[in-house]
């Protein structure tokens, strides 16, 4: 299938490791030159090289945390001046912590949006103009199955990230005429760190071990297993390419049949 994305240049946050990374690498294999962030160096650079070695394309580095506004457009600003252009833009950042909604703090609230929903405003402010000017584009939010079925002991990330689904339906109406295409790809438990995590809180609230609960998450995914980080990132790829140019304002699930609604 020909994607149409070879020389085309892609943002895609969030990308040393897990989905981010895994997104990074499935863009570059379709001949996309890349603008990769993370807050950790060591991670981030060993990725990035990782991406040159395999494809040859071109990767631009910078270290920072994505909820800080400044950074993001700093960022895009930088990435347009060294390209020359901005094609492609993968929204991506850590989750909120795993807790219980009497545990959860006014300060982790706050987190909570500006990680996951604000900075994805923050993205779609610095690069949408770009965009507009060439008349083509592609943003891609990542966010998670919570958005459709409410996950245990996740009451920051089920309620933050339903805005991004506002955002991303408003800017798919605002946008199309742009020829710009704004979607969504919400993964259900995907086999990186961050579900390491959520097992180990999904254990302690519930009492069990932490393979017992790892069992169980996927004794309820109709295809018994969790998703590759890869099998996320084909979803992305396929909307960011030539062949999805039809198709936004959507929320695609990669989760397995996890959620079960109609
Ligand atoms: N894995 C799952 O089962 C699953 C399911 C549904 C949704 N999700 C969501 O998908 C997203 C990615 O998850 P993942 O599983 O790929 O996580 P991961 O394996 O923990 O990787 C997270 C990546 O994001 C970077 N990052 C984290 N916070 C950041 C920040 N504030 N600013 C910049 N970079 C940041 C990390 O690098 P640094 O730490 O160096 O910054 C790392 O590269 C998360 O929002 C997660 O909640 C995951």
């Amino acid at each position: 299938m020909e994607t149409g994305l070879k020389n085309r240049v892609a943002i895609v946050a969030a990308s040393s490791q897990g989905i981010g990374r895994a997104t990074a690498l499935a863009l570059a294999a379709e001949g996309a030159h890349l603008a990769m962030c993370a807050r950790g160096a060591a991670a981030l650079h060993e990725t990035a090289e990782e991406v040159r070695r395999l494809y040859g394309v071109e990767v631009y580095t910078d270290t920072f945390d994505v909820s800080q506004d400044d950074r993001v457009r700093n960022f895009a600003d930088a990435v347009h001046r060294h390209y020359g252009r901005i094609d492609v833009c993968v929204t991506n950042a850590g989750g909120p912590p795993a807790k219980s909604f009497a545990e959860t703090t006014m300060e982790e609230w706050d987190r909570a949006y500006q990680l996951n929903l604000r900075s994805t405003v923050s993205f779609a402010h610095a690069v949408l103009p770009h965009m507009q000017q060439q008349h083509w584009g592609r943003l891609i939010a990542i966010t998670s199955i919570a958005v459709k079925q409410p996950v245990l002991e996740l009451v920051l990330s089920n309620s933050v990230r339903v805005g991004v689904l506002g955002l991303v339906r408003s800017l798919a109406t605002q946008y199309g005429p742009d020829n710009i295409t704004i979607n969504n790809v919400a993964p259900g438990y995907t086999a990186t760190a961050r579900v390491k995590d959520l097992a180990e809180a999904g254990a302690r609230a519930s009492g069990r071990s932490v393979q017992e609960y790892e069992s169980q998450m996927t004794a309820d995914i109709p295809m018994r297993r969790l998703a590759l980080p890869e099998e996320v990132a084909d979803a992305v790829v396929w909307l960011a390419s030539e062949r999805a140019s039809y198709v936004t304002g959507q929320t695609i699930v990669v989760d397995g049949g996890a959620y079960r609604g109609l």
